[in-house]
Order: structure tokens, then C-alpha cells, then sequence
């Protein structure tokens, strides 16, 4: 088998496996649900899938709804040339026409999380994310600020995203996995710790959909 094929091969049973993994969608047939986009469809049976099922060390696959266009355009950009690799992402970044990629960009950047399934969580860790808001004072807010609308162009934002794919995403610049000058030089001296304070920080900000903020208190 030539090794392209093999590759195609693994990473279509790979989406079979993925793209069975219902979401729960049924009775949330709000029309511009992004489930309904002929676009952006199947995007979600990944992007909008429960992050309890995820443990380490797999990683969720991170919350698209609401991030920054111009970031989704880049980084949809860098899996279609291979400056970023991922064998779940590569297929699906192909199949949208470049022509189309900016459109499908914007649509995500501006929806919310109607329609979108909701997965609440635990409280969170207030004293650990107390520490991390400090750390990320001094290391990450110029550029990921809390305030999304204060991020320079192609900043992705990081409020609210998955604490298992913002620890990924970290440990894959520190390893040279993913290659950023200006992330590798922002997370290189952070210690185990000081990762996990600032994970704390962002995941429990509100952001990113599908929401997963904690339960209310009964
Ligand atoms: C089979 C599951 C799957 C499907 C289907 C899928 N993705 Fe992904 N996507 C992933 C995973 C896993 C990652 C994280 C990969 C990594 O670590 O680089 C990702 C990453 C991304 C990123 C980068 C996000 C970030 O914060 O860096 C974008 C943008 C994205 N996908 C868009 C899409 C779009 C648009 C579609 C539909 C056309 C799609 N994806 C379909 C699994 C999937
Ligand atoms: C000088 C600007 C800058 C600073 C400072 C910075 N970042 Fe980033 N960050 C970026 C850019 C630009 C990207 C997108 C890079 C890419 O396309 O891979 C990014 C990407 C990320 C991602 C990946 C998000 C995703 O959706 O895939 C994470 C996580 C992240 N940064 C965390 C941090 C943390 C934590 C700090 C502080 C310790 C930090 N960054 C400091 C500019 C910065």
C-alpha cells in the first residue's frame, strides 16, 4: 500500500470513529445551527464533542464557535499547507474550497452557543486560577487578553477553551510540535505548574463554544 493511501486510510477510519460520536443534537433545531450548515455540518461532531470523554493523554479537540476569524483562517490555512499537522485535521481542512475558508471563518467567529449542545462541568479550582491570572499577566495578556476584542489580529483566543487542548497546545510548542517564535519563546520557562495555573486561568473564563461552565448549584 503506497504510504499516502495508508495515511488517507487511517485518517478516514480515524473521522468514521470520530464523526460517531454523536452529539446530542436532537431537539436543539435552532436553523442557524452550525449542525445545519452545509459548510460546517460535520465540523462540530468534533469540535462541540463532550470533553469527558477525553482523557489524557488525548486532549478534546478545542472549541472553534466564537474564536477569532482571522486566527480560524490561519490555522485552517496552516493544516491545508502542512505548516501544521494533525491527522484528524488534515482531511477536513482539504475539503473546504480556499476560496471558502474565510466565509466559513466568519461564520464560526460570530456564532454563539445557540444550538450548540452544553457540557457543565465542576467548579472550578478558584485559587489555582487566581495564581494563573498573575502568571498570565506578566507572560500572556499582551497578546491573549481577557478581553478578546483587545487581541491583535491572529491571536487565537483562549477564554473558556479546554483545559485538556490549552495543555496540549502548551506541551506541543515547548516540544517544537508546533512551531511559533513567538509561543515558543512565551511558554519555554514555564514549570508543570505554572502551565496548569494558567490552563485554570483561561478555561474557566467565559469564551469559546460549546459552553462548558461550571453546574449550577442545586
Ligand atoms: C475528526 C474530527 C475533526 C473534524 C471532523 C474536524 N476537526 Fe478541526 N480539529 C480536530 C482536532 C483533533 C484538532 C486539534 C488538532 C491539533 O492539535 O493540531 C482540530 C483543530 C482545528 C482547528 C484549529 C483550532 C485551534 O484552536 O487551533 C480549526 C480552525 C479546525 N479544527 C477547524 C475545523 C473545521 C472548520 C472543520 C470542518 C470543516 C473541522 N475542523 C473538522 C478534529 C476535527
Ligand atoms: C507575543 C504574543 C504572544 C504571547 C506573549 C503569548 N502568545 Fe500564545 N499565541 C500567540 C499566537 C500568535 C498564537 C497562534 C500561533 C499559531 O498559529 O500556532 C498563539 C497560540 C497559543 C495557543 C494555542 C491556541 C489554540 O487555539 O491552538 C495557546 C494555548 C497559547 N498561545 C497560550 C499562551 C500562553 C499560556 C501564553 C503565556 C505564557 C502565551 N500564549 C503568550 C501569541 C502569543
Amino acid at each position: 500500500m503506497r504510504p499516502g493511501f495508508a495515511q488517507a486510510l487511517a485518517a478516514l477510519v480515524a473521522f468514521a470513529a470520530f464523526a460517531a460520536l454523536a452529539v446530542p443534537t436532537a431537539g436543539l433545531g435552532a436553523e442557524n445551527s452550525p449542525f445545519a450548515n452545509k459548510d460546517t455540518h460535520y465540523c462540530l461532531n468534533c469540535h462541540a464533542a463532550d470533553p469527558s470523554g477525553f482523557a489524557p493523554p488525548r486532549y478534546a479537540p478545542p472549541k472553534i464557535v466564537g474564536q477569532n476569524a482571522a486566527y480560524l483562517i490561519a490555522a485552517l490555512n496552516d493544516y491545508r499547507d502542512g505548516r501544521r499537522n494533525h491527522y484528524l485535521m488534515q482531511s477536513p481542512a482539504e475539503t473546504i474550497a480556499r476560496d471558502t475558508i474565510a466565509e466559513v471563518a466568519e461564520y464560526l467567529s460570530k456564532l454563539d452557543g445557540t444550538g450548540l449542545p452544553e457540557y457543565p462541568t465542576a467548579e472550578p479550582d478558584l485559587e489555582l486560577a487566581a495564581r494563573g491570572a498573575e502568571l498570565a499577566g506578566h507572560l500572556c495578556v499582551e497578546c491573549h487578553h481577557a478581553d478578546p476584542a483587545r487581541n491583535k489580529d491572529a491571536v487565537p483566543i483562549l477564554n473558556g477553551q479546554h483545559p485538556s487542548y490549552l495543555t496540549a497546545a502548551i506541551r506541543d510548542y515547548r516540544l517544537g510540535v508546533r512551531r511559533n517564535k513567538r509561543m515558543g519563546d512565551a511558554v519555554v520557562g514555564l514549570s508543570q505548574e505554572e502551565v496548569r495555573a494558567i490552563v485554570a486561568y483561561y478555561a474557566q473564563l467565559d469564551g469559546l463554544y460549546p459552553w462548558t461552565g461550571p453546574r449550577a448549584t442545586p
